[in-house]
C-alpha cells in the first residue's frame, strides 16, 4: 500500500484532530502518502476536496477541538451510484486504503465502501459514546467534563437560591452522556431515552431532598428522553419550589480535548494505519479494558450498545 486517505464524518468530537495527526504521522513514518478528504463523505463524493498532507500539516492541532478536515452528515452515501463513484475516484487516485473517523452512521458508509472493494478502517468518534463494540469513543470524555463543569456552576447558583435545575444535555437516542455526567456530578435524577421515567418518582426525590434540607436539586435530561420545558412545567405544577431550565447544546461538542481523548485519538489513529498497511480491512479500533483492539465494523450495526443499567441504579442510589 502506497497511498491512503482519511476523512472525518458526522458530528464533530473533541479528539478527532489527535486522530488525524496520528494517521498522518504514522502513515508518513511508514513511507505512505497520506491524503485528507475535507467535508467527510460529501468531499469524497464531490471528489474535489482532497489535500495531500505533509508532516507539518498536522502540527499544532492535538489540543484543538473540532476537526481540521471539516465534517458533514451526507445522505448521498446511501445511494449506491454515488458510492460507486466515490470508490472510482479513490481508485483513480491510486488510494488503496481509507480511514473513516466518525460515529455509527459514518461506519455504515464505511461498510458500504468495503463491499465495493475499498480497504477501510474506522475510528470511533462521537460524544454520544453509543458505538457497540467499544467501551469508549473519542470525544465522550471531553463532553462529560464539559457537562460536569456546567453542573458544578449550576450547583453554586442552585444552592444559593435553593432552586431546582433541569439541565438538558445531548443524546437524541442515547443517555450515556447524561448518565455518566449525572453519576459523576451527583445529579438527583437522570432522565434518559433508554429508561422510561416516572414523574412522580422524580418529584418524590426532589421533595425528599427538600425535607432533609438539601438546598438544591439537579436533574439531567438527555435531549431525546423528554421535552425539558414540558417537564419543567409539569414539575412546577406538582412542587412548590423554584425551578429553572438550562440547555447546554453544542457547547458540549466543542473545546480542547481532554487527555483521555487525545490519547485515544493518538493510539487509534496509529493503529488504523498499521491495520491498513497490514492489508486489514473492515475493522474499527475499539477500547477493550486498557487495550485498543480491532473489531469488525459490522458489530456496530448488528447490535445496539448495551445501556449500563447498573450504573444508572448506582447513580440514583447515591444521590438520595
Ligand atoms: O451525535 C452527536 C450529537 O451531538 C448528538 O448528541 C446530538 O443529538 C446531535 O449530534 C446533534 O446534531 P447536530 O449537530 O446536527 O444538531
Amino acid at each position: 500500500m502506497k497511498k491512503i486517505a482519511v476523512l472525518s464524518s458526522g458530528g464533530d468530537a473533541p479528539g478527532m484532530n489527535a486522530a488525524i495527526r496520528a494517521v498522518v504521522r504514522r502513515g508518513i513514518n511508514k513511507g505512505l502518502k497520506v491524503f485528507g478528504i475535507q467535508r467527510g463523505y460529501a468531499g469524497l463524493l464531490n471528489g474535489n476536496r482532497f489535500i495531500e498532507f505533509e508532516m507539518g500539516s498536522v502540527a499544532d492541532i492535538i489540543h484543538r477541538g473540532g476537526t481540521i478536515l471539516l465534517t458533514a452528515r451526507e445522505e448521498g452515501m446511501f445511494n449506491p451510484e454515488f458510492r460507486q463513484k466515490a470508490v472510482k475516484k479513490l481508485i483513480n487516485m491510486e488510494i488503496e486504503g481509507l480511514v473513516i473517523i466518525g460515529g455509527d452512521g459514518s461506519f455504515q458508509g464505511a461498510i458500504a465502501l468495503e463491499e465495493l472493494g475499498m480497504k477501510v478502517i474506522g475510528i470511533p468518534a462521537t460524544i454520544d459514546n453509543d458505538i457497540n463494540g467499544t467501551e469508549q469513543t473519542i470525544g465522550f470524555d471531553t463532553a462529560v467534563n464539559t457537562i460536569l463543569d456546567a453542573v458544578n456552576r449550576l450547583r453554586d447558583t442552585a444552592t444559593s437560591h435553593e432552586r431546582i435545575f433541569l439541565l438538558e444535555v445531548m443524546g437524541r437516542e442515547t443517555g450515556h452522556l447524561a448518565l455518566t455526567a449525572g453519576l459523576a456530578g451527583g445529579a438527583e435524577s437522570i432522565i434518559v431515552p433508554e429508561i422510561e421515567y416516572d414523574l412522580d418518582e422524580v418529584c418524590r426525590r426532589i421533595l425528599r431532598g427538600i425535607k432533609r434540607r438539601k438546598a438544591h436539586s439537579i436533574i439531567l435530561v438527555a435531549e431525546g428522553a423528554a421535552d425539558v420545558y414540558k417537564l419543567h412545567s409539569e414539575i412546577k405544577q406538582r412542587i412548590e419550589a423554584e425551578t429553572r431550565v438550562t440547555v447546554l447544546g453544542h457547547i458540549q461538542r466543542g473545546g480542547s480535548p481532554s487527555a483521555v481523548d487525545r490519547l485515544l485519538g493518538s493510539r487509534m489513529g496509529a493503529m488504523a494505519v498499521d491495520l491498513l498497511s497490514d492489508s486489514k480491512s473492515g475493522y474499527f479500533t475499539a477500547v477493550s479494558g486498557r487495550n485498543i483492539i480491532p473489531v469488525p465494523l459490522t458489530i456496530c450495526i448488528t447490535e445496539q450498545k448495551e445501556f449500563p443499567n447498573e450504573l444508572y441504579k448506582l447513580a440514583l442510589d447515591l444521590a438520595r
